[in-house]
């Protein structure tokens, strides 16, 4: 009973207070300028510090002291158009319009006008702070996922981010069942269920037609092929990629490799802007090397590696290399 141990934990605590104070003013004061305390503080204390930038225990958006993500990774890009960010400089409306090459585009501006009447115009998902921790599968289609039992792992993330043609019905155990959000082009479209975010990647003026006209009148039946003139989608949740993030992901991380990033990639980079932790699943080959998709027996049904519009060589390689540095955790599958 004696109150003395108690006492002198409590000195030796104070004690440490003090010290670690300190050391802290001292480094603040005299060795670094404020803002390169932080980053020196981020350092030596690692999670602790990263827990101002997001509530995971690593956060995307601290790139800590890597020049090379530095060089690549621009967190100020919006990857979603809201009326206010849909207005193109001239440089990007003509890069974009050129990518493929469309013949007498409609009004860009009008068409974005009429778009946001039909769709919400939201500054969704960024709300990147102190409080979130918003953890994202991205589920890519490769065959590797085949016996994977990866499912009720992708289905734990808040975010399941699935592209073009995926299914999950009958494969659930592979790839999930969740699909908060969904990646398309009209020619890779499909139906989506009432819960589900339908994600347009625009490649020209008359994909953002499309996607009026096909939650709309369905008038428009096809591109440079026939497409869907519905699509099953909850309005409310449609959102649209911004032209201009297209291009920075070009620039920025392809540095112009292949004709324009590919939807896997795009997708991945969508996720890298709006997450705080990402998982990939399903990118790259399978086992014996093949590029085939998850939901076809034809393991040469889908050899569309080198089609000569993306570099799949390259994307992948950025895939990898950002795995290496802990930005993504990638499940390779077999
Ligand atoms: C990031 O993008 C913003 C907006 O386009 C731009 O002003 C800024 O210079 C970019 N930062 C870097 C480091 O490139
Ligand atoms: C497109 O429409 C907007 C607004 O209706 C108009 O100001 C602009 O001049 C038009 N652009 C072209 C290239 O016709
Ligand atoms: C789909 O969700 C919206 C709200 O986002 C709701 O208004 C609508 O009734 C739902 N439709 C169906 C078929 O569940
Ligand atoms: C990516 O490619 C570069 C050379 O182009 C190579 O040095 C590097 O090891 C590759 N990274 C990965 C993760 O494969």
């Amino acid at each position: 009973m004696s109150p003395l141990p108690q006492n002198k934990f409590w000195t030796f605590f104070l004690l440490c207070c003090i010290l670690t104070f300190t050391t802290l003013l001292f480094s603040y004061t005299f060795t670094d300028p404020p803002f390169h305390f932080l980053k020196y503080a981020s350092r030596i204390s690692g999670s602790f510090f990263s827990k101002d930038i997001c509530a995971c225990d690593s956060c995307m958006a601290d790139l800590g002291e890597d020049a090379w993500l530095a060089d690549h990774f621009n967190l100020s890009i919006l990857p979603l158009m809201t009326r206010d960010s849909s207005a193109l400089s001239e440089d990007t409306y003509r890069w974009w319009q050129w990518l493929q090459r469309e013949e007498n585009p409609a009004n860009y501006t009008q068409v974005v006008e009429e778009l946001f009447r039909i769709i919400p115009e939201e500054g969704v998902f960024m709300d990147a702070g102190p409080q979130r921790c918003r953890t994202c599968s991205v589920v890519g289609n490769s065959g590797n996922l085949k016996g994977s039992n990866y499912g009720a792992l992708i289905d734990t993330s808040d975010l399941v981010i699935r592209m073009n043609k995926a299914p999950t019905k009958g494969f659930e155990k592979d790839v999930g069942a969740k699909t908060t959000h969904h990646v398309m082009y009209p020619e890779s479209a499909v139906d989506l269920s009432n819960t589900t975010s339908l994600v347009l990647v625009p490649f020209k003026t008359l994909d953002l037609q499309w996607i009026i006209s096909a939650l709309t009148t369905g008038t428009i039946r096809g591109t440079y092929m026939p497409v869907k003139s519905w699509i099953k989608a909850n309005k409310n949740k449609v959102v649209v990629i911004n032209p201009r993030f297209i291009k920075y992901v070009y620039e920025s991380w392809l540095e112009g490799r292949g004709h324009y990033p590919s939807t896997g990639f795009l997708t991945l980079m969508f996720a890298l802007h709006i997450c705080d932790e990402v998982s990939v699943f399903g990118f790259g080959a399978d086992q014996h090397g093949n590029w085939h998709h998850y939901w076809e027996h034809n393991q040469l049904a889908g050899a569309f590696r080198h089609t000569g519009v993306h570099d799949g060589d390259y994307e992948y390689n950025l895939t990898l290399t950002l795995a290496d540095k802990h930005k993504i955790q990638m499940f390779r599958g077999r």
